[in-house]
């Protein structure tokens, strides 16, 4: 059993108390391989952000769960080296069962997901109570999720979000005795987030999403107050990326994410924990074609792979700075 406070790692009970009465959310960002994470890292330190790293088990099976674990651990060793300790969560995201909530923190996460959202209520209830139990013990937090964003997990359950039900959440944080929250109110997974149906188009054709239902996250704080809030399925998608990567040989159809603007009127709500990750996939990939496309006798990886750093560090920055607002709050 690996202990994350020798880590240097933190869970995230204290970084959310600080997010929720300042008002602003934590990032968390997802890795899957060095240059993401030292993009992370690099942009939460200079902007002195605290940071979540999250974990998915694709990446785990991708890049091998030892060697993120160090990674994590190595995260914490570069920050100080750049000049600045900020609070480091090492979480596993949309667990997807009590033994690899375990197994992940027996190996040193400070903070897991059980993502029961596909199951019947009485399900999920049970499954996160059991995970709560187990990672209390060592004073690890736990994040649960009620209602089903569209999306990757639509293969799982339906086909349109799934709404929160507000009436459901007292309950649920209670018996759970869950640490934070997931809810669905209208954000999705991925870089196409929203049909053409489903959108408006403005003067110049641009697509337009649905709102946000802030609604129904005005609900759920009345019935929960004080109580810490995640919203999945976050990223933007941001039209220059996408032109970038399909002038540059790739093939991304309408692909259409959340507004900044509602992002940062949520961060200012009970959202405590902002999950992005398809913005910074489109921002290596459009580095990675750049170069490809500009300079094709180039075959050194540092050639292609520096750059995508590079703009992942400046989108990082970017949400932290101008959508989040966790800049100098670490
Ligand atoms: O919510 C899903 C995250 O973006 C992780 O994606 O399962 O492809 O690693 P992944
Ligand atoms: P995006 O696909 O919108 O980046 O969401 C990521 C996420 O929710 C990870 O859990
Ligand atoms: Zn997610």
């Amino acid at each position: 059993m690996v202990n994350y406070k020798e880590l240097g790692l933190v869970n995230s009970r204290e970084i959310f108390k600080k997010a929720f009465a300042g008002k602003y959310a934590i990032p968390a960002f997802n890795f899957n391989n060095m240059e993401q994470m030292q993009a992370i890292v690099q942009a939460c330190v200079e902007t002195k952000s605290p940071v979540i790293l999250q974990v998915s088990s694709g990446a785990r099976q991708y890049a091998n769960q030892t060697l993120l674990r160090y990674m994590a651990q190595g995260a914490v060793e570069y920050a100080k080296e750049l000049g600045y300790n900020i609070p480091i969560v090492l979480h596993l995201d949309h667990g997807n069962s009590f033994e690899l909530c375990k197994d992940c923190i027996e190996m040193g996460f400070s903070s897991v997901m059980i993502d029961g959202s596909h199951f019947p209520y009485d399900e999920n209830v049970e499954l996160t109570r059991r995970v709560v139990e187990y990672a209390h013990q060592y004073d690890i937090t736990v994040e649960g999720e009620l209602g089903v964003l569209a999306g990757i997990e639509d293969d799982v359950a339906a086909e349109h979000h799934t709404y929160t039900q507000p009436d459901e959440v007292e309950d649920f944080v209670k018996k759970t005795g869950v640490d934070s929250l997931a809810i669905s109110i209208g954000t999705s997974h991925g870089a196409n987030k929203f049909t053409p149906e489903q959108c408006t188009r403005n003067a110049d054709g641009i697509l337009i999403p649905p709102p946000l239902r802030f609604d129904i996250l005005e609900e759920v704080e009345k019935r929960i107050p004080g109580f810490p809030i995640v919203l999945h399925g976050a990223s933007s998608v941001p039209q220059d990326l996408v032109a970038t990567i399909n002038k540059y040989g790739g093939a991304l159809k309408d692909a259409v994410g959340i507004p900044e603007d509602q992002l940062r009127r949520a961060a200012t709500s009970a959202v405590c924990k902002i999950n992005i990750d398809s913005d910074g996939r489109l921002a290596m990939t459009a580095a990675v074609r750049e170069v490809l496309a500009t300079q094709p006798a180039e075959f050194d990886p540092r050639k292609y792979l520096g750059p995508a750093r590079d703009k992942l560090r400046e989108l990082y920055k970017h949400k932290i700075l101008h959508v989040l607002g966790s800049n100098d709050k670490a």
